[in-house]
């Protein structure tokens, strides 16, 4: 008897509280379906806040001219190749890399950077068991990009030509300067100019690659691919892209595609422009970073707004040749912004009015599954190791990696048309 009254007790004692529980759920509530209708007007102030604080190597003080670090008139490179662009390059692959990343350059140099081993006519035995199930090149191309390219079907060929920008020893240290200028020497593929190489300055980096770049290769270059060494780049698929083919389609790529770019066998999905390029990976609507520990932090004196322009992931994109003259130019004037990718292909680009495409396969986030580096054009971030087991999977041509299989149908396709 006892025991059967307790629990009612308890029961009636519990009531009451669980009524007034209720009452501070629906505070709670409240108070949450008013952030979410204020919610913008709450981080702006937030924000308003917080992104007064100073960015390191971009004190408030500091000019955010370009024009300040970069002189128009005159040559400024400490170090470049021999013969550049003196003859025709169909493609330049010009690769951001730090002054201390020997070691990075030589991995890209021995894998995906060995262009003589690994130009187009890769291309057919890397997807050979697919031949049918993705659209060739187009022979228009082919006769319009004529003069960078030699050899015909299997054993076409185009010049490619690697890049590695470096700036200059922020303290004197004259081992890392010798021990650069050696590798200058022995590879003839390294540009260094005079300004002090930190991750703050890859803005200032890359304006110095693109003024080299257009005064040197406007006549005799067709595309630059601009990326990060620790990117790496599939140089068959990517030229196979240029000249109007399109990408076979494997099980681990689908996930990167959109519902309007998985048919490859649609014309519509053929790259056919020769100016006015500008393709990658698109970000939209990118809200600028508040937390100034982070490396993306930028303070208000150097970008006013809370959103960025639509722009690339600077960890690879494509430029046609006269975009580089056209975006170092509108550099000259506009006021930098020390986050490369956002700077050049966001700002720049939209003040001179240059559209950017999104293409699903330059991606700057890569799963584990290795048939990703067969189907795709750039991936990032590669660690050294990393780059060398992609590298030697994809190069390894007795590798078959599955397409979708006959029960594939559109819906496994969830992605939306990009932004
Ligand atoms: C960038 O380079 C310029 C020119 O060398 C230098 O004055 C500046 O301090 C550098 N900024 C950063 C953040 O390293
Ligand atoms: C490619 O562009 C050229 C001219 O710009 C045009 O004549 C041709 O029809 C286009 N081809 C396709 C497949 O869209």
């Amino acid at each position: 008897m006892i025991q059967f009254m307790r629990p009612l007790r308890r029961l009636r004692i519990h009531l009451p509280r669980t009524l007034r529980l209720r009452r501070y759920k629906l505070i709670l509530v409240l108070i949450f379906v008013l952030f979410f209708f204020y919610r913008d007007q709450f981080m702006k102030h937030m924000e308003d806040n917080d992104r007064q604080a100073d960015l390191p190597g971009w004190e408030r003080e500091k000019p955010l001219k370009i024009s300040y670090y970069l002189d128009q008139k005159k040559d400024t490179a400490l170090i470049e190749p021999q013969g550049f662009c003196k003859s025709k390059t169909f493609l330049i692959i010009a690769v951001c890399s730090s002054l201390d990343h020997f070691a990075q350059r030589q991995i890209i140099r021995e894998t995906w950077g060995n262009t003589k081993e690994f130009n187009y006519e890769a291309f057919e035995k890397l997807h050979y068991h697919l031949k049918g199930k993705y659209l060739p090149i187009m022979p228009s191309r082919v006769r319009l990009y004529a003069e960078y390219l030699s050899g015909f079907g299997k054993s076409l060929t185009a010049k490619v030509q690697i890049l590695f920008i470096v700036g200059r020893a922020r303290t004197e240290s004259q081992r890392e300067c010798e021990k650069l200028s050696l590798e200058a020497n022995q590879y003839n593929d390294i540009l260094q100019e005079n300004f002090a190489d930190s991750y703050n300055n890859l803005t200032l980096k890359t304006v110095m690659a693109l003024k080299y770049i257009s005064q040197r290769c406007s006549s005799t270059s067709a595309f630059i691919l601009k990326c990060d060494d620790d990117s790496f780049i599939n140089v068959p698929n990517l030229l196979h892209f240029l000249l109007g083919g399109t990408i076979p389609l494997y099980t681990d790529t689908v996930d990167y595609h959109f519902q309007n770019t998985y048919k490859v066998m649609s014309p519509w999905n053929r790259f056919n422009a020769s100016g006015v390029v500008m393709y990658g990976h698109k970000f939209c609507n990118m809200e600028v970073d508040v937390d100034v520990k982070s490396p993306w932090y930028v303070p208000q004196y150097m970008f006013e707004g809370f959103k960025y322009p639509v722009y690339l992931s600077g960890t690879g994109y494509l430029l046609s040749i006269d975009v580089v003259q056209r975006l170092y130019e509108e550099a000259l004037t506009t006021s930098l912004v020390h986050l490369e990718d956002v700077f050049v292909t966001g700002i720049c680009a939209e003040k001179a009015g240059i559209q950017r495409h999104h293409h699903p396969l330059f991606n700057y986030v890569h799963g584990k599954p290795l048939c990703i580096f067969k189907g795709t054009i750039s991936l990032h971030p590669m660690p050294g190791n990393t780059m060398s087991e992609a590298w030697a999977f994809v190069s390894n041509y007795n590798i078959k990696c599955p397409p979708p299989d006959k029960h594939f149908i559109k819906k496994q396709v969830t992605k939306k048309a990009h932004c």
